[in-house]
């Protein structure tokens, strides 16, 4: 065995040269790594008595693609393309062993080699277009050689991993090893390529599968069609698309040209390094300073729910998507029995579209027991209560709680805006209690907003961390304060959509504006969708807002069929002229003569006071680091990936424009734009939040 460099060794078995890659986490393709794999290839085919070269990789995985926190800096070491010559034009034949995942450069890599063994549970993707490029070694021009157009559209827009099996069947791989056993595996193969003389077989070279779609701009034209919401606002999918049209339309080597042209397209466009920053944000998020990673976690067998309603329901599909056994508990039979037909009924839909077996909804509906009395919760690890959002009833059910819950299960809220401190206090064990708050639709919405109290300890934190991951949440720890980090920063959107409505714009002005930023629906379609009656008392209604206005004609939003907007059979929503006369009729009231606002106000009356909510939060403690406040609302609210979270959009902005913007609406409508003081001190030291520590 030969060491190349540090990450790099070369051996041999017979005639079979190994080259070995070892490079943690995830045998990225760093300087190290490309300059290893170029020093062990050349000196594998300059030695006479290698017949063939096995690529193999120590450790989780394969190589899962370029090495991402190089983008951006001096390049340095051999370039990857050398690495791919170098390996494609090799004169004997090179074997990459796949297992864990070859993604990305990993997978371009995998298709210089001339063929492809891997263990089953192996996976390969390009998922370039995640982080706001395309694959910018040739895969998009191979891997329409081998998978053919339609697969290879599907798999670069969407990123996904593609299990070994399917490669197999797409010829992306040539053959599957057993698992655990790949080296042998691709030590044999290697010897029967060699033996059978098979050819160097170069993907560069297979034109078929590329020729069968030229004069076909149909394809294309359907693909976009399909998926244009999916991709609305990004820049990454359709320069994909047109690398492949590059790779059915062009000679091999034109189309990396093109290729490599509509690479540096995106990555010096403004929408790569936001991808990438929310890449590393939400790997950062599970990082808690002061619960380290060996903090002890209370294993979770079994799990209670209090309330079966909107939310109730979502979170315990998730346990049980996970396998976990939940109960739930409900005051009446009637609400626990609607709360489980709502269940099956949404795993039952899962099924009609083919993503859930008929078995497995049942294995599901199998783990879920309704119960009707808090006792039956007495053997659970860990219990979440979905009840009304008041503090009595909250209280009540934690004094409850503190009398069955066995000692040491962790006890969760999953309210939206109360206080955890107080909630624990009903309770005579604070230590155990904590926010768990999850996003509508519960078993959809990828976030969970880990609420940690004065009094939590650790060992919960790290519980509820740990499950959230189990249960596939992005989970967030943030700190106590009236809607914590998410709520708390919306309310300050909702508060100035409302006043801009009152002061000259109509709700759809502030809808479209919100929407082209890059929110799936505005505040104000939102609403509608939500129900424009949550927290609404129809007794105690006196037309003081244009919300109870809109309640009291029982325009209650879309499921009454009239909200702001009014509906058509369909849910196709368009301006009210009810609505209007509404609004209308209120600014008069208030003497308010409405002006014309352009659009560029509506989005920073919006998202500016947002930014400097956010910036209080840091200030406070309540989140750990900016980047935390991003991944919230990108998971939790929407907010368009490619530009990063409201806290990149800050510095992205500049902080300067949004400390000035605040302190002119401060000086013109009062202390609610009252600047916060981080947001003042990192302007006078020209710096963002990308510097904070
Ligand atoms: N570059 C640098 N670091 C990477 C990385 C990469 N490509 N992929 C993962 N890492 C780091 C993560 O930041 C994390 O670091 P940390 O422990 O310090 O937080 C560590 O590796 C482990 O990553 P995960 O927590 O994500 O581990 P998982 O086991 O959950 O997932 C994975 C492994 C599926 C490989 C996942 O990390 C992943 O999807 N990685 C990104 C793959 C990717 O996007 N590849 C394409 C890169 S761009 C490219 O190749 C361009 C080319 O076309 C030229
Ligand atoms: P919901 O009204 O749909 O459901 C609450 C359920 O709790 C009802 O079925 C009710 O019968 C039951 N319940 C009330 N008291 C109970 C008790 N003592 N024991 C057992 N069951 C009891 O309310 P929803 O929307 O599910 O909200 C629940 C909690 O989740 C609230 O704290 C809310 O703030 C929070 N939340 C709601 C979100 C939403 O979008 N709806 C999002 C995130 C959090």
């Amino acid at each position: 065995m030969t060491a190349i460099n540090p990450v790099t060794d070369l051996s041999r078995d017979g005639d079979i040269a190994i080259v070995t890659l070892n490079s943690p986490p995830v045998n990225a393709l760093s300087a190290a790594v490309r300059d290893g794999l170029k020093g062990a290839f050349d000196a594998a085919i300059q030695d006479p008595a290698v017949k063939a070269i096995v690529l193999i990789c120590e450790g989780k995985t394969f190589i899962a693609g370029a090495d991402i926190s190089e983008f951006g800096k001096p390049p340095k070491g051999a370039s990857l393309f050398d690495v791919e010559d170098t390996i494609e034009s090799a004169p004997k034949p090179v074997i990459a062993a796949i297992h864990g995942t070859a993604l990305g450069g990993g997978l371009e890599v995998a298709l210089c080699a001339h063929y492809r063994i891997a263990v089953p549970s192996a996976k390969c993707g390009l998922p370039e277009v995640n982080i706001g490029i395309l694959p910018g070694a040739g895969g998009t021009q191979r891997l329409p050689r081998i998978v053919g157009v339609e697969e290879a559209l599907a798999m670069v827009t969407s990123g996904k991993h593609v299990g070994a099996k399917q490669c197999l069947a797409s010829g992306l791989i040539d053959e599957l090893a057993p698992e655990g056993d790949l080296r042998a595996a691709a030590l044999a193969f290697a010897r029967k390529i060699v033996r059978e003389a098979r050819p160097l077989r170069k993907v560069r070279d297979l034109n078929e599968k590329v020729e069968a779609a030229r004069g076909h701009p149909e394809i294309f034209a359907e693909f976009r069609k399909a998926n244009a919401r999916k991709f609305r606002g990004f820049m990454a999918p359709e320069h994909n698309i047109r690398a492949i049209e590059a790779a059915v339309n062009l000679p091999f080597n034109d189309g990396l040209k093109e290729e490599r042209r509509l690479f540096m397209e995106l990555f010096s466009g403004p929408q790569a390094p936001a991808q990438r920053y929310v890449f590393f944000a939400e790997r950062q998020v599970w990082k808690l300073p002061d619960v380290p990673d060996d903090t002890p976690q209370i294993p979770v067998k079994k799990v209670g729910i209090i309330g079966a309603g909107t939310m109730g329901g979502g979170i315990a599909m998730n346990f049980a998507n996970a396998g976990i056994p939940v109960t739930i508990v409900e005051v009446k039979d009637e609400a626990l029995k609607r709360g489980l037909s709502v269940i099956r009924k949404n795993y039952d839909n899962t099924a009609a579209k083919g993503r859930l077996s008929a078995a497995d909804v049942e294995r599901r509906m199998g783990l879920i027991t309704g119960a009707l009395e808090l006792e039956k919760l007495a053997d659970c690890d860990l219990i979440i209560e979905a009840v009304f959002e008041r503090m009595d009833i909250k209280k009540d059910v934690f004094a409850r709680l503190d009398r069955i819950a066995k000692d040491g299960a962790v006890l969760a809220s999953n309210t939206s805006y109360l206080n955890i401190d107080e909630i624990a206090g009903a309770t005579r064990r604070p230590q155990s209690v904590i926010g768990m708050h999850f996003f509508s639709p519960a078993n959809v919405m990828r976030l969970l907003e880990v609420v940690r109290g004065e009094k939590t300890s650790k060992p919960v934190i790290a519980t509820a961390m740990g499950i959230a991951r189990k249960i596939g949440k992005i989970g967030v720890l943030v700190g106590v304060c009236p809607g914590f980090v998410g709520n708390r920063m919306l309310s300050q959107r909702q508060r100035e959509a409302q006043k801009l409505v009152m002061e000259g714009a109509m709700p759809w002005d502030v809808d479209r504006v919100l929407y082209d930023f890059g929110f799936p629906m505005g505040p104000f379609a939102m609403s509608d969708l939500a129900g424009l009656d949550i927290g609404w008392v129809k007794e105690n209604s006196r037309s003081e807002t244009i919300r109870d206005c809109l309640c009291e004609m029982d325009r209650r939003g879309q499921k009454t069929g009239a909200g702001y907007y009014d509906y058509d059979e369909k849910r196709n929503r368009r301006p009210s002229p009810v609505t209007e006369k509404i609004i209308t009729e209120f600014r008069t009231k208030a003497g308010v003569t409405p002006r014309k606002i352009d659009d560029a106000e509506i989005l920073e009356r919006c998202i500016f006071p947002m930014i400097n909510e956010g910036a209080k939060i840091l200030e406070e403690g309540k989140a750990i680091r900016a980047s935390d406040i991003d991944v919230v609302w990108i998971n939790g609210y929407g907010w368009p990936v490619y530009r990063g979270g409201p806290m990149y959009y800050g510095d992205f902005v500049g902080l300067d424009k949004v400390l000035s913007r605040m302190r002119s609406w401060q000086a013109s409508m009062g202390d609610a734009f009252k600047p916060a003081a981080l947001l003042e001190r990192l302007v006078a030291e020209s710096k963002g939040f990308k510097d904070l520590k």
